[in-house]
């Protein structure tokens, strides 16, 4: 079973990951129009929770929390924000496998995560987990980003890997589950029902070396594993192929980035 750990990266991992405030917003209103969450008492487990990037809102709306993740450094800077919230409901952290919960059946109102499902092989194993410490009638939610009009600064990436080929080295690819069908089609395999909601939207303005500089400070996975020399050659190589290509590598191109979710619930 593979994982992406995010050790190396939780120092920069915030910083180079922002969401409007109306994306957790929106997320709120869905929870509120389920209804499932109605007490403070109901208990959330959040799988790949890294530095509470997404749980940190929850815990302010008091609800009981539980995160999980493999990552020690990650979970770190997570417990570093815990500790300065004032008032708290109960939080747990633990480090463990998503594949492996910690936990006694039917446990949790709410299992969800955010960006996780790509980073892990099994991630069906992650699926049936969940069901597994789901109470009847619980909810899973697993959120990811994508482009709903893409700027041209997206083919850095496939420019970047072809630089990485060259040199003999591999890309660090998703090995888990990147299409939210898929997801659905699984949950609904393992007895839910399943359904994909876009939650949010919102422009984004991007320049050809900010997204170079996300390759060169290595705040993205697809960096893991590529040595120092292989990823400053690939830089400076983008560098030329877009200065050759767009001119300006400081002109900020528009997009729409979208966060949508794959909703599982699992009816008595
Ligand atoms: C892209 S980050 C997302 C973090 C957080 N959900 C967010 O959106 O900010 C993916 C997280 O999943 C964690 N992860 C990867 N494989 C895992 C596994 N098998 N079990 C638990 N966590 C895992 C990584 O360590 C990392 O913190």
């Amino acid at each position: 079973m593979k994982s992406n750990n995010f050790d190396t990266i939780a120092h920069l991992y915030d910083e180079t990951r922002q969401y409007p405030e109306f994306v957790y917003e929106n997320i709120f209103k869905l929870i509120e129009a389920l209804g499932q969450l109605d007490s403070k008492e109901a208990k959330i487990c959040e799988v790949g929770v890294g530095t509470g990037r997404m749980a940190i809102p929850f815990i302010k709306k008091g609800y009981a929390y539980t995160g999980i993740d493999i990552s020690n450094n990650m979970l770190s800077k997570f417990k570093d924000k815990i500790a300065n919230i004032d008032h708290i409901n109960q939080v747990e952290v633990f480090q463990a496998d998503a594949t492996h919960l910690p936990f006694e059946n039917s446990r949790f109102d709410m299992v969800w995560g955010t960006k996780v499902l790509r980073h892990i092989s099994n991630w069906k194993g992650v699926l049936q987990e969940a069901k597994r410490v789901l109470k009847e009638n619980g909810v899973f939610l697993h959120g990811e980003e994508y482009w709903v009009v893409a700027p041209p600064t997206v083919k850095v990436r496939r420019q970047w890997e072809k630089f990485i080929f060259e040199q003999n080295e591999r890309p660090n690819r998703p090995f888990g589950v990147t299409d939210d069908h898929e997801i659905a089609k699984y949950l609904e395999e393992i007895g839910g029902k399943s359904r994909i909601l876009t939650l949010s939207t919102w422009p984004v303005h991007e320049t050809f070396l900010q997204k170079i500089e996300h390759f060169a400070t290595r705040a993205g996975s697809s960096t893991f594993g590529i040595s120092d020399e292989a990823l400053e050659n690939s830089v400076e190589k983008l560098k030329q192929w877009a200065y050759h290509e767009y001119g300006n590598l400081n002109y900020p191109y528009s997009g729409i980035r979208g966060f949508r979710v794959v909703m599982g619930t699992f009816d008595s």
